[in-house]
């Protein structure tokens, strides 16, 4: 998500810093912890700081359910936005932050979640992302908060990337068809950030929203349609259930978001997911 950010900010008339807790390769990156408060402030003091765009997180969650890690994914998902969100509210700053799908889950539902729906994680990454929420939302800081899901870029490892790779070296593959979502290009969440950031939308309009490419589909048939995408022909994919694959958190099986609001509110007009799917997939062959 960051590196898509960092890409769609050269666009912006603002300037922007781009930080990280460890130095990365070939990027221009300014060293900041986020679970450090006072080294928010001084980033924030230093820099005149009037806009934080938060991409940081602890997104392993399956890692998120070992007991050992707990301290430092809630101090990371919880304890970090709430740093960020009291060093914008000291000096009248916006926050927009991104939050997920796992902050629901737990109840069974099978209509597109709304923003003001009981969160229900079903695990820790989820729980500890709601509880990042509530603390941003206590500050009394402006925020935006957007929930996506099923992210994917040209960056990092993703989804898609694994699936270019898997079906075009393996004869077979099972991928689960009763878990449905939305996947999102995170260049599109990007983009729309920051339409609404430069033309100033935000003003009057902070809150949550829900944020995820148009359409739904199952791990499975986003799977078929990467290999279409790819020419990966020699791979048999077939459909199979969740506990075939046990995982020690259950994942929402109907994981798919509401985006009534973010496109009334901002007037954002939002891509279809395969649209977006084929443009992120050139970018990747292009490497
Ligand atoms: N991926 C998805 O499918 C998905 C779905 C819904 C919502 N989201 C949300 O979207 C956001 C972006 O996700 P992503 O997939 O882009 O995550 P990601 O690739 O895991 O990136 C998270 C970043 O946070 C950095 N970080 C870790 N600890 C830090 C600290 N103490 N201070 C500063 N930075 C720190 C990480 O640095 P290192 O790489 O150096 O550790 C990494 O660059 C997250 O809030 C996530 O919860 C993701």
């Amino acid at each position: 998500m960051g590196n898509e950010i960092r890409i769609v900010s050269k666009g912006s008339k603002d300037k922007y810093i781009f930080t990280d807790v460890i130095e990365l390769d070939g990027q221009e990156t300014t060293i900041l912890d986020i679970t450090s408060l006072d080294a928010i402030r001084k980033m924030v003091a230093e820099n005149d700081v009037k806009v934080i765009v938060n991409c940081a997180a602890w997104t392993n969650v399956d890692g998120a359910e070992d007991s050992e890690k707990y301290a430092l994914v809630e101090k990371l998902n919880a304890t970090a936005p709430e740093n960020l969100a009291k060093a914008m509210k000291e000096v009248g700053g916006l926050l927009v932050h991104i939050s997920t799908d796992y902050v629901f889950g737990g109840d069974p539902y099978n209509t597109p979640c709304k923003e003001d729906q009981k969160g229900t994680p079903t695990g820790v990454y989820g729980l500890t992302k709601l509880l990042g929420e509530q603390n941003i939302q206590k500050t009394g800081v402006d925020y935006l908060i957007f929930r996506t899901a099923w992210l994917y870029s040209e960056f990092g490892k993703n989804f898609v990337k694994t699936m270019m790779n898997l079906t075009a070296t393996k004869p077979q593959l099972k991928v689960v068809f009763d878990q449905v979502g939305t996947p999102t290009y995170a260049y599109d969440l990007a983009a729309a950030i920051f339409d609404i950031i430069d033309n100033r939308k935000f003003e009057g309009n902070t809150g949550v929203y829900h944020y995820s490419n148009e359409g739904v589909t199952s791990w499975y048939d986003f799977t078929k349609i990467i290999a279409e995408i790819a020419g990966n022909k020699g791979c048999d994919i077939q459909p199979c259930h969740s506990d075939e694959f046990p995982s020690s958190v259950k994942r929402p099986a109907y994981s798919v978001l509401d985006k009534t609001k973010v496109k009334e509110v901002f007037e954002l007009a939002v891509p279809y997911w395969t649209d977006s799917l084929k443009k992120c997939m050139k970018n990747i062959m292009k490497e």
